[in-house]
């Protein structure tokens, strides 16, 4: 029963010859003592003392000489009463202990003071939480692979505090034979050694076992988590990306899980070494002597308490000047991102004097919590050292009254600093822990969120019969981002089918926007947007963006693949021909060809490789390869120069027929042959008319036309 006890000491650290037979040693000596517990008359030879001190391990031989002098004051002193001197038994490792687990982020963060801190904190007051049931979600699966893990790695620390004991036996073997020279060495040693062998071996096993286990089950669910959230994010609203930055998103993907996987794999696998310890220490605390460890267990609460008071106020501290170190990066990203504007306006000064006031504001943040982590820290060490000190006291007057030996005093010692440096490593992990969680709950916060418009599900009409007939009616809408702003008022329109209509009007007007309502990225606060008849929230989102709607914008984003695979992104399932003759009918397939490697040329990130006007074109083949029964061109040729205008133009107006159509314009010259033009203005529309009727009208549109001519526009 006192085996934890003494192996607990035993098992720091690699065993050298020199540590393992001072551990010996001590283990003889201890257990010389531990065996006469019971009788407490059993002298203390001074002969058995040197050779201790000059045996035991550094710490053990520090604490024994103040036992040493301690025990001989005490001799000669009455012994006080230990109520007193208890007070600081154990009290700095509980104090380390509470302050790091109730305040983690002051011990992690003390010393981060880097630029990873996410700008969000700054931005966002809400803090996402975690849920373990989200959590058991994805171990579920996973379920018997963790439980061997966690099986096989108790296995293992439970062996590993077996094994110095078996090293002791060993050595006992080797030392006898070393004292007495009989007996036959080989016969002897064969017995603990092969024992010992056999420990190693399935200690090494049990060791890799987990391990394995371990990083599978931490691979597959941070996998799992992966495509969950990126399955989630894909599906979330447009107001949602529009509210999110992008590099956010990313970020959660990628660090937050990693994190959240490394945080698992440590918390699991060290967690139980250390949890395991600490009970077995205290186990063997308590069999050692049940009034100290009872005593001990009285003083921990106030040390808790005041733990936590002072951790909780670190980690606000810590937090805070975090807050600062964002902000300070939030200057300097914002200068160096735009650097040409700085520089356009000489402003270099200006941002550094900001950037400056910034970071001097989050240095003296960080040095006022320096300094309170440092006299924590102070603190924690003279209570750490009055551990060693109360325990002598109050083991003193303990031994004084017999109730306790020298040697369990002893073994108290070093079973105490055990537990101290288990539960300091169970506190680290908390940390980590806290750090795990915090980024999962930001994996986790985006799972639960249901988007308004789905991705599919709804009606679909038979392309055969789909005369393609859009009506627009009376609708009104502000972006979510943005409700105070109501771009569209009571707007109606009606686009008949195979027809073109052109909206025209100022910058800002809303046309792009009744672009977006049409292809759903958003629903009308109120009114309704109808397809040949029918409510378009009706019908299957996915069939209206993949087949019925060809949607062609003024900046085509291209992925950076092959131009086949681009074009191709408009129906998966085309053919090579299908692809080739979108190609042609978009103006696109003579400039393919001419690539060295025709379809199969790698089009750079979003399409850099290419210019303005080829970019374009394959963007019209990718929106002609599905046939849509709708086109629309938001401002599809406003970026292009006069020649890639005309080539794009030329084969806008090829792909135009036969299919309903509008057209988003601000150069006026490329709308004339539309059915229908309107005017808009204020979210609503203020003119419509073919060209010529507008024109002699003599109304907002003539006005246009008559700037533009003058502004030097055909
Ligand atoms: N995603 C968005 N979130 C919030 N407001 C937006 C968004 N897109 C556009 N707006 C605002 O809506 C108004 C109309 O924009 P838009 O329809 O793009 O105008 P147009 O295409 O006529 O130039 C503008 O004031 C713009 O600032
Ligand atoms: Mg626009």
């Amino acid at each position: 029963m006192f085996h934890f006890a003494r192996c607990s000491r035993l098992t720091r650290g690699t065993v050298t010859s020199d540590r393992l037979l001072s551990s010996h040693k001590t283990r003889d000596f201890l257990f010389q003592h531990l065996n006469r517990r019971g009788n407490h008359s059993a002298p203390w030879s001074s002969s058995q003392i040197p050779s201790t001190q000059l045996t035991v391990g550094v710490p053990v031989l520090r604490v024994w000489r103040q036992a040493q002098k301690l025990l001989r004051l005490t001799s000669r002193q009455q012994p006080r009463p230990p109520s007193i001197a208890l007070k600081f038994i154990l009290g700095p490792a509980a104090l380390t202990v509470t302050a790091r687990l109730l305040g983690p982020s002051a011990h992690c963060e003390a010393d981060v003071n880097n630029n990873k801190v996410p700008l969000e904190v700054q931005v966002k007051e809400k803090i996402p939480e975690f849920s373990w049931a989200v959590l058991w979600e994805f171990v579920r699966p996973q379920l018997f692979a963790l439980m061997g893990a966690i099986l096989l790695a108790f296995g293992a620390a439970a062996l590993n505090i077996q094994i110095p004991l078996m090293l002791g036996d060993l050595v006992n073997v080797v030392a006898r034979h070393m004292r007495e020279q009989a007996g036959h060495y080989m016969r002897d040693i064969q017995a603990p050694a092969v024992k010992l062998l056999g420990l190693y071996a399935l200690q090494g096993l049990l060791t890799s076992g987990y391990i394995i286990l371990l990083s599978r089950v931490g691979e597959r669910v941070a996998a799992d988590m992966r495509t969950t959230l990126f399955t989630s994010l894909l599906r979330q609203d447009i107001a949602f990306f529009d509210a999110n930055k992008t590099g956010q998103l990313v970020n959660r993907l990628t660090s937050d899980i990693q994190e959240f996987k490394s945080s698992f794999k440590l918390v699991i696998s060290q967690g139980l070494r250390s949890a395991t310890q600490t009970v077995g220490c205290f186990v063997s605390l308590y069999f050692i002597s049940p009034k100290l460890t009872g005593l001990t267990v009285v003083v921990l609460p106030c040390l808790v308490g005041a733990g936590a008071l002072i951790g909780s106020f670190l980690r606000k501290l810590s937090r805070k000047a975090q807050e600062q170190v964002a902000k300070a990066t939030g200057v300097a990203d914002e200068a160096l991102g735009n650097v040409r504007t700085v520089r356009a306006f000489a402003m270099e000064d200006r941002e550094l004097e900001m950037y400056a006031a910034e970071v001097q504001k989050s240095a003296a943040m960080n040095e006022t919590l320096g300094t309170g982590i440092a006299v924590f820290q102070g603190l924690s060490n003279i209570v750490l050292n009055c551990i060693v000190l109360g325990t002598i006291f109050a083991g003193g007057s303990l031994m004084a009254r017999d109730d306790l030996s020298p040697g369990d005093l002893m073994s108290f010692l070093v079973a105490s600093q055990t537990v101290q440096r288990s539960l300091a490593s169970i506190s680290i992990l908390f940390g980590q822990m806290v750090r795990g969680m915090s980024a999962g709950a930001r994996v986790f916060e985006y799972l639960a969120l249901d988007p308004s418009v789905p991705l599919t599900g709804g009606g679909r009409i038979p392309l055969d019969s789909l005369m393609g007939r859009v009506d627009f009616m009376n609708i009104s809408f502000s972006y979510p981002t943005r409700p105070g702003n109501q771009i569209l008022k009571h707007f109606s329109l009606t686009l008949p089918p195979c027809k073109t209509v052109a909206i025209v009007g100022e910058s800002g007007g809303g046309k792009s926007t009744v672009a977006a309502l049409l292809e759903r990225f958003y629903d009308p606060s109120s009114g309704v947007v109808m397809l040949d008849g029918l409510d378009i929230r009706t019908l299957d989102p996915s069939w209206l963006r993949g087949h019925v709607i060809g949607f062609i914008s003024q900046e085509p984003v291209l992925f950076g693949t092959s131009v086949m695979e681009n074009i191709r992104f408009g129906k998966p399932s085309a053919t090579d021909a299908e692809v080739v003759s979108a190609a042609k009918q978009a103006n696109a397939h003579n400039f393919i060809t001419g690539f060295a490697d025709g379809y199969n040329t790698v089009v750079g990130e979003r399409g850099v490789t290419l210019s303005g006007g080829q970019k374009q074109r394959i963007a019209i083949a990718r929106a002609l390869v599905k046939n849509p029964s709708i086109l629309i061109l938001d401002e599809a040729t406003s970026a292009l120069d006069a020649e890639s205008e005309r080539v794009v133009q030329e084969a806008l107006d090829r792909a135009t027929t036969g299919r309903t159509v509008l057209i988003i314009a601000h150069r006026l010259s490329t709308i004339q042959a539309a059915d229908l033009i309107c005017v808009m203005s204020n979210g609503r529309i203020v003119e419509a008319g073919t060209h010529l009727e507008l024109l002699s009208k003599g109304g907002l549109y003539a006005e246009l036309i008559k700037r533009q001519r003058s502004n030097g526009h055909k």
